[in-house]
Parts: structure tokens; sequence; C-alpha cells
């Protein structure tokens, strides 16, 4: 995706910014394409598709120019979502390009902090499980790499959550941009 700032047409004929959010696990194989696809059908289903750029990107680059992990693809595809995005690793210039950059857990979050370059960049750097309305006492959408198919399934059910109540919340924020 390019994240250059691009423009929604509003009801009124207005232009207005779109709201570039980017999700960020380790290997941006697992959760953060799969976060990047809900949200994405979620912005669908509620008609606001065109107010959003969604992407994703890993804070390890070993995975770079891989497709989403066979498991997380097959779970996901059981529920209509179709992962093809490339793993990228996380580059200083997407704390400019994004409007909000979106950490699958507590690792994440304190690597995100500490890269960012400016302070204010920092401030854009939040907690995916936060938009989680059923939690289930967690603290992080769960890494699903090294367990079975519960974890995957745990994913999909955190962010189906999460992003649905994400993209509510910018469609009612016109404060984002
Ligand atoms: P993700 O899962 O961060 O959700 O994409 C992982 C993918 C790969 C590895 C760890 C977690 N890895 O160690 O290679």
């Amino acid at each position: 995706m390019n994240p250059k700032q691009s423009h929604a047409t509003c009801p009124d004929g207005r232009q207005a910014p779109k709201k570039r959010i980017l999700f960020v696990c380790l290997g941006n194989i697992c959760r953060s394409p799969t976060a990047e696809a809900v949200a994405r059908a979620e912005a669908i289903t509620r008609g606001c598709e065109d107010d959003f750029e969604f992407d994703s990107a890993g804070l390890y680059a070993g995975h770079a120019g891989e497709l989403p992990d066979s498991r997380m693809r097959a779970h996901a595809r059981r529920r209509g979502y179709e992962l093809a995005h490339r793993s990228r690793p996380v580059s200083e210039s997407d704390f400019f390009d994004f409007d909000l950059i979106l950490a699958m857990d507590d690792s994440n979050f304190d690597a995100l902090r500490h890269m960012a370059p400016t302070l204010e960049t920092q401030q854009k750097v939040a907690r995916m499980i936060d938009f989680a309305h059923n939690r289930r006492f967690l603290d992080a959408v769960p890494d699903p790499y090294y367990g079975g198919a519960d974890g995957f399934e745990l994913v999909l059910d955190l962010l189906e959550d999460a992003c649905g109540n994400l993209v509510d919340s910018l469609s009612s924020d016109s404060t984002t941009n």
C-alpha cells in the first residue's frame, strides 16, 4: 500500500482525509495480517471502507516477503477472510505515514514505543486488545505461532470483536485526522 495521505468523499461531498491504520505483530504472518483483513471486512460491512487505509507490518523481518502462515490462512478462510498480505518489517516512515499503530501484545507495544522517532509519533501507538469488548481477561492478542488450532481461533475471535469496535469508534470520531 502507498500510505500517502488520500481522501474519502463524505455524503455531503466534502473531502475528508482517510484514517490510516497500521497493525503490528512480531512476524507479520499471523495476527497483524489477519487484523488488516478483518478490519477491512468490518469497514466494508458498514459501507465505510473508503474512509480507511489498512496495512500491517512486523517487528521481526525474518518472514519478509512471505504470505501469512498457512494455518492462519486456513482458519481465516473458514470465516471468509482471504489473507493475501506479504510480510514486511515496520519502518521509521510508518510512524509518520499512519495515524494509528496498533500493537498485538505488550512486547510489540514496548518495541514500537521505543522505535518511535518522536514523542508525537509515540502517541500513535496503542494496544489492539483495548478495542475488544470481550477480552476474556486477556491483556493481549496472544501469539498463536507455537500453539494449536485453538490459538488461531482465539486470534480471530478477538480480532473480529476489536476490529468492529475500532471501525465504529473511528467512524464516529471526526477528530482523528
Ligand atoms: P505473528 O506470529 O507475530 O502473529 O505473525 C509469529 C510469527 C512468526 C514467529 C513468531 C510469531 N517466529 O518466531 O518466526
